[in-house]
């Protein structure tokens, strides 16, 4: 397996964005620095290979420490570390040996030029020689499982990661008033991340005011929040490399009224079914079928949907108003890797499985129909973290409340 270290991104010139190391080298290596290969060979002696770079006073001055060749060993434990301007010179050798090479071809340029090379050496002496390497598979078909199944030192970051998080939203609960600019309130979040400790948000935080809640994936933040609004705050600090990832509704005016309070109840009784089902032995489509029901059975009371509750859920026609997923794995990405399906069922949960619960209901000014009206403009989502544990679950982000009273309370103080 052949892992190349994430590019440094620069903006539109030569100015740096700040380093985002790639996931599988750091999950096998512990290395979050640019220019190094990870190589790691299977077989009778199994063993993990670095190339990475070398000190250098210059570039330091620059940017700041390297770990160089000794401390690259020392973080990685590599049987082997070499400097990074010798790939060209091993890696065929090491890839000559291989049977199969896993690779993410696309993420290095030098590194898919001398796996092509390797296939066509193989492809041209592997008769004779007897060995080679036939074939290319993505690194995700080994590491996306193991990934799956956290560590409980990657609980432990995780949990560290979610309770910045919730530290965060609380920050951002206090700068909250009717008239506020969505930025002030992300600023709040964010600045709050900072301070205790994580490398920042780990994806653009919603600040989402009045109807801005209802566009799912709002990262503008740049309208002043409504009179009377609701704001849907989902952000998530990364610590440590990790995630969290929350989401919690408030009234800008630290009062749900009638028509909110309404909607919030159902998609927060959701979110209880949906934790509620999960279990080892049940599947991650159980939990999405669960806050499924509860929302529909929600919609039907509202007035919006009309039926019954089976034949509007096999329908989808709650979809227009919850069109999005329960949940997904978290960890080193914000969406981590893994499959939700395999074989055509839904992927059996596990004790070690971290992963969102996350229901909403959002009523687009735009979706119109038979009593919208009330509705019109309001969008809840409310999302936490979940651990499988051993007989069920635990929630990580559970000290940031969720009840009514309680969100009330956090606005503005
Ligand atoms: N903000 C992205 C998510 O919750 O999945
Ligand atoms: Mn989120
Ligand atoms: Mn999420």
């Amino acid at each position: 397996m052949v892992l190349p270290s994430a590019p440094v991104q620069h903006t539109s010139r030569d100015t740096e964005r700040p380093y985002a190391p790639d996931r599988e080298l750091f999950y096998l290596s512990g290395l979050a620095e640019p220019d190094c290969v990870a190589v790691l060979v299977g077989g009778s002696d199994p063993r993990l290979e670095l190339f990475a770079r070398s000190r250098d006073a210059d570039a330091e001055l620059w940017s700041g420490p390297r770990l160089g060749l000794e401390g690259v060993q020392s973080v990685s434990g590599a049987e082997e570390v070499y400097p990074i301007q010798e790939l060209a010179s091993r890696l065929p050798t090491m890839l000559g040996g291989a049977d199969r090479i896993h690779v993410r071809l696309g993420r290095s340029r030098e590194v898919d030029d001398l796996v092509i090379g390797a296939l066509g050496t193989a492809r041209a002496r592997g008769p004779r020689l007897g060995s080679g390497p036939r074939g290319v598979i993505d690194p995700g078909e080994i590491l996306d499982e193991l990934r799956l199944l956290k560590s409980a030192h990657e609980v432990e970051t995780i949990r560290n990661a979610c309770r910045i998080t919730m530290e965060g939203h609380r920050a951002a609960a206090r700068a909250l008033a009717e008239g506020v600019g969505e930025w002030v309130v992300e600023a709040a979040l964010e600045g709050a991340f900072r301070a205790a400790g994580a490398i920042g948000p780990g994806f653009a935080s919603i600040v989402g005011g009045g109807e801005n809640a209802c566009t799912l994936h709002y990262v503008a933040n740049d309208a002043t929040i409504p009179e009377g609004g609701l704001v849907l705050i989902d952000a998530g600090a990364e610590y440590g490399l990790y995630h969290g990832d929350v989401t919690r509704t408030f009234p800008a005016s630290g009062r749900f009224s009638g028509t909110q309070r309404a909607v919030y109840e159902i998609v927060d009784e959701a979110r209880r079914a949906a934790i509620a089902a999960v279990r080892p032995g049940a599947t991650i489509g159980d939990v999405h079928e669960a806050s499924t029901r509860v929302l529909a059975l929600g919609l039907l009371d509202l007035g919006v949907l009309s039926g019954d509750v089976d034949e509007v859920v096999d329908a989808g026609c709650h979809r227009e108003f919850f069109p999005h997923q329960t949940s997904h794995w978290l960890g080193l990405d914000v969406h981590d890797p893994g499959d939700y399906q395999r074989r055509g069922a839904s992927r059996m949960l596990e004790a070690g499985m971290v992963f969102t619960v996350e229901p909403g209901l959002y009523f687009r000014p735009e979706s119109g129909g038979e009593g919208m009206g009330t509705w019109s403009g309001i969008g809840v989502r409310i999302e936490d973290d979940v651990l499988v544990t051993g007989d069920g679950a635990e929630v990580l982000t559970t000290d940031l409340p969720t009840a009514i009273d309680e969100v009330e309370g956090l606005v503005g103080r």
